[in-house]
């Protein structure tokens, strides 16, 4: 979730008003304040007195209110705030925002605004549909206005169904957060700038038969997320990934394998690096003797006995000293139980510079779920962290990383 930001809301006169004040009530939970104008027709379908009421300040209406104009003015009100969320979008403001109107409080400030505005059209399927909404609406996107919706269903209108619904609140919440997001992160691009690094991820399949595998039960995820926050903060990234069918994040070079044995190949063919993070599951041991043709049940008296030789230690093997180890070596460390005992001798005996423990027990959900607990283990101790997205892990990891770079490159001068 995003820092605390400031919201201002423009209520059109749709039918979908009342739902602005679920998402007002949802905003404020979240941290952010929330100002309001409405059109005149809003008002219609919900009361300011209400408004007013959840988003604890005046809710603004008039343009020539010469309270306002003092208070605030409708400039400053337009940029006082970090995005302005018109919903519901009518078909008439859509259509006045295209124009460049500036006849009442809301349109004055759409067009006075310097900042993101997201809009979340709401209309009967037919006014969406009509070849002058199509026009007023592609001249939004290409004036970068972000639309979001409508959805299809049911309208309120008795009978009538299509595209036109507004959105549902945890949709427009999750637009929010995303622009949000997304332009806290650009202030914070470029840490990586310049660098290169490796990411391991997913599991290893190590074959039996053409047909049959020993694998584990890694998703890939946590992987994916460190390539991709890597990526964002700006450095150059090679992803070595196992088996697995997760979408490739953007800007990431990808190397895809099966075994243990050539992941190796495939992280050393990728050095130099400046920091190499190994986070997949790489199966600890591979079968010998592996079939050239399927094993058939039929040709043997009874189950077969599988062989198992240890797979190369890539965390082992990379962390040695020398003039292709990236300067910052990251291992994880999945364990079921006494994570952090197992972490700290890891750390110790790969010569990682940190590992990244959690515990992957089945009633933790770490293994293909969205969410981890993780432990940052290094020379200077024990960082517990709490439990976060898998994506707010990996970017917290890479932002680390690029700080321990830094302060090595000053330590170094
Ligand atoms: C009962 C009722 C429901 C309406 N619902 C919508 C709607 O969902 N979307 C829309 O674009 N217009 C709707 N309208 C028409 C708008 O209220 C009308 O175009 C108004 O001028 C919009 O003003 P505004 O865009 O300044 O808020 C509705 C009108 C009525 C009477």
């Amino acid at each position: 979730m995003s820092s605390a930001k400031r919201i201002l809301l423009i209520i059109g006169g749709g039918i979908a008003a009342y739902k602005c004040l679920e998402l007002i009530r949802r905003l404020r939970e979240r941290g952010h304040s929330v100002r309001a104008v409405m059109t005149s027709a809003a008002q219609q379908f919900v009361t300011p007195l209400s408004v007013g009421a959840l988003t604890n300040e005046r809710v603004l209406t008039n343009l020539f209110d010469l309270d306002d104009e003092r208070e605030i003015g409708h400039i400053r009100l337009a940029r006082d705030n970090d995005l302005i969320v018109v919903a519901p979008g009518t078909a008439d403001l859509i259509a006045k925002m295209a124009g460049g109107h500036a006849d009442d409080l809301a349109t004055a400030v759409l067009l006075a605004t310097d900042k993101p505005v997201l809009l979340a059209p709401a209309m009967n399927p037919a006014m969406w549909a009509h070849p002058a909404t199509r026009r007023n609406v592609a001249q939004l996107k290409a004036d970068g206005i972000r639309i979001i919706g409508p959805a299809s269903g049911e309208m309120a209108e008795r009978g009538e169904a299509g595209v036109g619904r507004l959105v549902e609140v945890p949709e427009l919440l999750a637009a929010i957060e995303g622009i949000f997001e997304s332009s806290e992160r650009r202030q914070q691009r470029g840490v990586l700038e310049g660098r290169h690094v490796i990411v391991t991820s997913g599991p290893t399949h190590e074959p039996i038969d053409p047909i049959r595998y020993l694998a584990n039960r890694s998703s890939g995820k946590q992987g994916f997320e460190l390539a991709a926050a890597a990526a964002d903060l700006g450095a150059r990234v090679t992803l070595v990934t196992g088996p697995v069918s997760l979408p490739e994040p953007a800007g990431v070079d990808i190397v895809r394998i099966k075994t243990a044995a050539e992941m190796l190949e495939a992280v050393k063919a990728a050095l130099p690096a400046d920091v190499a993070v190994f986070a997949a599951a790489v199966a600890d041991w591979r079968v010998e003797g592996i079939k050239t043709e399927k094993i058939k049940k039929t040709e043997l008296p009874g189950a077969p006995t599988l062989t198992l030789s240890e797979n190369p230690d890539i965390l082992k093997i990379i962390a040695q000293p020398g003039p292709d180890r990236p300067r910052l070596v990251i291992g994880f460390a999945a364990e079921t139980q006494n994570v952090l005992d197992y972490a700290k001798s890891k750390l110790k005996s790969k010569r990682a510079d940190w590992i990244v423990a959690n515990n992957v027990s089945p009633a933790s959900g770490v293994m293909g779920g969205e969410n981890n607990t993780v432990h940052l283990i290094s020379a200077k101790g024990v960082e517990s962290w709490p439990e976060m997205s898998k994506a707010k892990v990996a970017r917290r990891i890479m932002e680390r990383a690029a700080e321990e770079l830094h302060t090595k490159r000053t330590a170094a001068e």
